[in-house]
């Protein structure tokens, strides 16, 4: 039977994302429009061990929608991978008056919020990560804001690039994932693109691209490759070694994840947060916010985790295609 909840946290855990606020507020405002009351916790799974817990009000959020980070603030804390660390954030939870959870993050801490429902707290997970790398939803919250700073970046580099008939190999966040490596690929035009999920560490094979674009007369080379690959400044040198053509490496990094985020964020994170929210309010638990085929849903958290994601072979296809 659904058990009635009247006080909820909130947290955001794992790397932060924009619209991560957008969702905090969402949480908040639709809970407190529900009658239930509302507090945030700071630092993910390591605040709540820390207790580090506080009331939300409605002003409490104001003014963050457009704000890139999290006011939560966020951590990742090895103490929560153990039963002891799960033990003890239920406890603490219970302690606060908290019997319903919101987490915020990714795969990671949806594990995380997975053990706390085991353990009596009624907990829902909401898709927070610039990679869009979980599988129970096509969006995940960030993804888009980060995926238009990285082509913005990657735009800039090409300028000076081809000014220069140079070749670039610019890096994108994605330490397991490809996406961001994927849509800027084919945003910017790159002729390359190294995805974790597919890459052969057949070097040569960019090399002989490199070489042949120019004999047919492209100015330019641009490859993105993901963070997961890596290694982009000894790639470079070896590239430029081997084909006589000036090579310099670009690593976008932590600026992916910053800014305001994008109208689709902020409006993707409100929705999610909003959900989230009301399958609390309707006493649920265990289950993850997603958005599948044009629909929010939800999940339960085990088989969300158990579900797989793949690259989406058609748009490699495609990003082949245009850049032959
Ligand atoms: P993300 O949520 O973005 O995938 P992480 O994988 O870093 O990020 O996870 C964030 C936090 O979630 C971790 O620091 C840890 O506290 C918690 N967490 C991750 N995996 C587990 C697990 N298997 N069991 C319990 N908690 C976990
Ligand atoms: O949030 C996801 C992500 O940006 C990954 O793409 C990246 O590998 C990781 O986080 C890096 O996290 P950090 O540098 O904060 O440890």
């Amino acid at each position: 039977m659904a058990k009635k909840v009247e006080t909820i946290g909130v947290l955001t855990s794992g790397g932060d994302a924009p619209g991560m606020n957008a969702a905090i507020r969402a949480v908040v405002r639709k809970a407190l429009s529900q009658g239930l009351k509302v507090k945030g916790i700071s630092q993910g799974y390591k605040g709540l061990l820390n207790e580090e817990i506080e009331d939300l009000h409605p002003w409490s959020v104001s003014d963050i929608i457009s704000k890139g980070g999290t006011i939560l603030y966020t951590a990742r804390c090895a103490e929560f991978r153990t039963e002891e660390g799960q033990d003890r954030g239920a406890e603490i939870c219970r302690k606060h008056g908290i019997d319903g959870l919101v987490v915020i993050g990714g795969d990671g801490s949806f594990n995380g919020a997975k053990q706390l429902a085991a353990r009596g707290i009624n907990t829902i997970g909401v898709p927070g990560t610039i990679d869009l790398d979980i599988a129970c939803t096509d969006y995940t919250i960030g993804f888009d804001t980060a995926v238009n700073t990285a082509m913005e970046a990657i735009d800039k580099v090409r300028d000076t690039s081809t000014s220069h008939e140079r070749c670039s190999i610019i890096e994108v966040m994605g330490r397991n994932a490809g996406y961001i490596a994927l849509w800027c690929g084919i945003a910017n035009g790159a002729e390359d693109i190294l995805l974790p999920e597919r890459y052969d560490y057949d070097e040569q094979k960019l090399i002989n691209n490199i070489i042949n674009n120019r004999k047919r007369g492209k100015k330019h080379h641009i490859i993105i490759n993901a963070e997961g690959i890596g290694h982009s400044t000894s790639m470079a040198r070896r590239i430029e070694a081997a084909t006589g053509v000036e090579t310099r490496a670009t690593i976008l990094g932590h600026l992916q994840r910053g800014g305001s985020p994008t109208c689709r964020d902020r409006v993707y994170a409100s929705m999610m947060g909003a959900y989230a929210a009301d399958l609390l309010a309707e006493g649920k638990s265990n289950r993850v916010v997603g958005f599948k085929n044009g629909e929010y849903v939800d999940f339960d958290i085990a088989e969300a985790l158990d579900m797989q994601k793949e690259i989406p072979d058609y748009m490699v296809r495609v990003s082949k295609a245009m850049s032959s």
